[in-house]
């Protein structure tokens, strides 16, 4: 642990009643717990002054560096509620370690491992109550980091203040496990060689809006990025990345060429696969492999994973020019499985091999 400790601040914003409607259908990311923690960094003196606080505006000012330059970083992460009323996150310490990789990319301070949990425990602690009980429920936490220094010179910010804010949650599409449709952005990239797509950063997020909507107006869920030197090598969608499964049982995702985002459902997917027997090749991988795959029954499933969309089946990919449709055999037996598995460990119901469990409350 770190020599720092929380001061608490504490407030009921709603009564148990309102809390109890919220929790039986919470959605995703619609509704707030009652507190967040929060801690102040300077060039100076670090990291200083940790602080659970209750839910609330914060205020800045207007020459804030995060309001101009988007100096901004976050993570997203869920804690779960077990059977025996534990209430546990999954790899934390893998969310502060990609966390300071992108506060290395932003010129953001890194935060100590400790700290970072530590102040996750602390909001899970203080909210213990919004933490849900139902199927495929869970707490889904997002810590961020801004530049909050009010200079308008354009360098790195010498003060950031890093918060933890927790949303009660339910499944990210609506629908649970229901099969998406996905939209080939052929206009827009996400990111390119020496970029900022890496990181999970603000700005990589506006930059997707725009190729958001418009698969949203094609009728898609999520848009899916191309490397934008090739316009073909699959990079990730909007929030998730992908995996393709071939009909031997290899599983096949985009290998961490610098532009995407490691995720850690990506990793710890790649992990049970392995130890389940699959085959599994980190490489590039081009729209043209999955159409022809897709079209010769030698690629049978797609599935898109992350924290919010856990694993959810890719139905179909749709380009301007052409559909690969993998119909009603959407959801694919791989993809289910690994599904199961992995929400298993997360929820308490399954083994965890890996120790990737880690208790935040005691039951
Ligand atoms: N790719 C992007 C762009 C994301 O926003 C996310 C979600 O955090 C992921 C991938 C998946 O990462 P993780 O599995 O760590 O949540
Ligand atoms: C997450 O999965 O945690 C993300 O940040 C992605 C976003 C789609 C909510």
């Amino acid at each position: 642990m770190t020599e720092l400790a929380f001061t608490r601040t504490t407030a009921e914003r709603r009564s148990q009643a309102e809390r109890d409607a919220i929790l039986a259908d919470p959605g995703f990311g619609n509704y707030f717990t009652d507190h967040m923690a929060s801690i102040v960094w300077t060039k100076a003196d670090g990291w200083q002054n940790p602080e659970i606080l209750p839910y609330g505006p914060i205020q800045m000012d207007p020459a804030s560096s995060v309001l101009h330059y988007g100096q901004e970083i976050f993570e997203g992460m869920k804690a779960y509620r077990h059977a025996d009323g534990s209430l546990v996150a999954f790899r934390p310490e893998e969310n502060a370690r990609r966390l300071n990789e992108s506060a290395r990319r932003l010129s953001l301070p890194e935060i100590p491992v400790e700290l970072f949990v530590e102040a996750v425990r602390e909001l899970v602690t203080i909210d213990a109550d919004w933490v849900p009980s139902g199927a495929d429920q869970s707490l889904y936490l997002r810590p961020f980091m801004i530049a909050d220094e009010s200079f308008l010179g354009v360098r790195a910010a010498e003060r950031a203040r890093f918060l933890v804010i927790a949303s009660p949650a339910g499944p990210y599409f609506t629908g649970g496990v229901k099969p998406v449709s996905i939209w080939l952005s052929e206009t827009h990239s996400r990111a390119g060689r020496g970029g900022t797509g890496a990181a999970k950063c603000g700005g990589n997020y506006a930059a997707s809006l725009l190729p958001q909507s418009e698969a949203a107006a094609q009728g898609c869920q999520q848009v899916l990025f191309t490397d934008s030197a090739t316009d073909d090598t699959i990079d990730e969608l909007g929030g998730m990345n992908l995996f393709l499964v071939r009909a031997d049982g290899t599983l096949l995702t985009p290998r961490l060429n610098g532009n995407i985002l490691n995720g850690i459902t990506r990793k710890s997917l790649i992990q049970l696969a392995k130890d389940r027997g699959h085959a599994v090749e980190e490489r590039d991988i081009t729209v043209r492999e999955w159409r022809a795959g897709a079209a010769d029954g030698s690629i049978t499933e797609a599935f898109a994973c992350g924290t919010a969309a856990v694993i959810t089946p890719i139905r179909e990919l749709k380009t301007a020019d052409f559909t690969i449709d993998f119909g009603e055999a959407a959801p694919g037996a791989v993809t289910l499985a690994l599904r199961e598995e992995l929400t298993g460990i997360q929820f308490g119901t399954r083994e965890d091999p890996h120790g990737w469990i880690d208790v935040l409350v005691e039951a």
